[in-house]
């Protein structure tokens, strides 16, 4: 299977640069070929540009630079899977700026006449988030879990009927140790492995 995977942290010496590596070990070991969107390492501008936003609602809105060839490779993938820490009880500003710029009218979903909005990433019948957070996980049940939701809900929508989202989160990182965070990765790689 072709594997989009976005990943969205600035370090390479932190413990999502090493879920990175994980998942492209088990996803290479599981014969899938990959196509990383490293977005820190691409300096990918998450903001709306005014043209951007003016064009939004044509079909397909006419998306500058990265954004454009990000679609495209969106467009040609069969699995997704998503890479991110929680900042401020979302993604990355990076990552929303992929959203914002890249999901859009005529790439992950389509407007018909009457205003109703139809799927369209249905080639993808596999998704997965890995996401880490610094707080524990009660605390993120009372703010409702924004990173999971956005994943297992709204990301799920645009996919093909059926398509399951693995979601594998690390809550509490403050307070863990090696042997944890070992035993998650242990977990990202069985996921891929089963991918
Ligand atoms: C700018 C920033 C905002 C953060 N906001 C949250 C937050 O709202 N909720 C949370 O659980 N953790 C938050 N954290 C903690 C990160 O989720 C945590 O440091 C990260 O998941 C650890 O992974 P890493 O070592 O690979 O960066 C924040 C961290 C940073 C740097």
């Amino acid at each position: 299977m072709r594997v989009l995977l976005i990943y969205a942290h600035p370090l390479s010496d932190s413990l999502n640069a090493e879920i990175k590596s994980v998942v492209e070990e088990g996803l290479t070991a599981a014969g899938h070929e990959i196509d990383l969107i490293d977005l820190y390492a691409d300096r990918f501008d998450p903001v709306l540009t005014q043209d951007e936003r003016q064009t939004y609602f044509e079909d397909p809105f006419q998306r500058e630079d990265l954004a454009a060839d990000y679609a495209k490779r969106l467009m040609a993938c069969e699995g997704l899977i998503f890479i991110f820490p929680t900042w401020s009880m979302g993604p990355p500003a990076i990552l929303k700026g992929f959203f914002d710029r890249v999901f859009g009218p005529g790439v992950s979903f389509r407007l018909d006449d009457k205003g109703n909005l139809h799927p369209n990433l249905i080639h993808i019948t596999k998704a997965a988030a890995i996401v880490t957070y610094g707080r524990e996980r009660p605390i993120l049940w009372w703010f409702g879990d924004p990173p999971r939701r956005l994943m297992k809900r709204w990301l799920k929508w645009f996919l093909a009927p059926g398509a399951p989202v693995y979601f594998v989160g690390l809550y509490g990182i403050h307070k863990i140790n090696r042997t944890v965070s070992k035993r998650f990765l242990n977990k990202v790689s069985r996921v891929m492995a089963k991918f």
